[in-house]
């Protein structure tokens, strides 16, 4: 695997491989990765010949007082696991070569509606910083296809969206949440729980699947599900930002006769900021 730190350099090995044909898959990452990224790492490399790997910590979704400075960064470990789950590039950019004239004044890609909702309302700026930042990755790697966990639905509902709006010409694809074997979604910031609250943590998926089971029975008054679940997440500690019953694929409000919802939760249990959602057919 090379790793690639300038546009300049990543422009030139791309341009290589398209040369010969080679087709790619891009799979942007803030780092610190785990299973759940390395399986998007094993789904790219069915979707295409090669497979991209971003590494950057953008400052643009992150809002004030939020854990921009602490996220974690382990490049060299992330490297390792990259190379081992045999990626073909590692694109690792400083924040100057993305944004070359600073944050003053940038455009910004930005989708309105989508954005506000959930995430958005607690996360002001949040979506306009992800949609900037995925932009311009897809404007640097121009891939034939481009995956993300489904575990931040929201963002990657948003992504499709912009890649519709723009006519942007790639595949976006899901790739389903990874979870531990207590149902805990694997996150870069479960590393922030002591483990006494990650063991506390995995209420958050048994309440999403006691939503989900409610659906399934045939129960469609969503708010008072909504209300229920959320006092059952409080109960054990956590402070909910939400939880939500919505349609798919666009998070739309349901009516009484959908047959696929995604329930969807953010709470806060002690300092860390969870999120996590369960898909729902009947
Ligand atoms: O999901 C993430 O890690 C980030 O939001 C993304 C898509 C890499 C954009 O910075």
């Amino acid at each position: 695997m090379q790793t690639v730190n300038s546009v300049a350099e990543l422009r030139t090995v791309l341009r290589d491989w398209r040369k010969h044909g080679e087709t790619i898959a891009f799979v942007p990452t803030m780092g610190n990765l785990h299973a759940g990224h390395l399986r998007l790492v094993e789904e790219g490399r069915k979707a295409a010949t090669r497979v991209v790997v971003s590494i950057f910590v953008n400052p643009t979704q992150f809002g004030p007082g939020e854990d921009f400075a602490a996220y974690p960064r382990t490049p060299a470990e992330d490297a390792e696991k990259l190379r081992a789950a045999q990626a073909d590039l590692l694109f690792l950019p400083a924040p100057a070569e993305l944004y070359p004239a600073g944050l003053e004044g940038l455009s910004y890609v930005d989708v309105p509606g989508l954005s506000e909702e959930l995430c958005g309302r607690f996360r002001p700026g949040h979506f306009r910083g992800v949609a900037t930042v995925v932009c311009k990755l897809f404007n640097l790697v121009q891939p034939d296809v481009a995956l993300f966990g489904e575990k931040d639905y929201q963002q990657l509902a948003v992504i499709r969206r912009m890649v519709a709006d723009l006519n942007m010409s790639l595949d976006v694809v899901g790739v389903p949440t990874v979870r531990e074997e207590s149902g805990l979604a694997l996150s870069s910031r479960n590393g922030y729980l002591s483990e006494e609250e990650k063991h506390r943590a995995a209420s958050l998926y048994r309440c999403l699947q006691a939503a989900g089971e409610f659906l399934r029975r045939g129960r469609r008054d969503y708010a008072a599900i909504e209300t229920e679940q959320a006092r059952a997440l409080e109960s054990v500690g956590f402070l909910p930002d939400y939880f939500a019953i919505r349609r798919v694929p666009d998070l739309g409000l349901p009516d009484t006769d959908e047959q696929a919802w995604v329930v969807l939760a953010a709470a806060k249990l002690g300092k860390t900021r969870l999120i996590d959602n369960l898909q729902v057919r009947i």
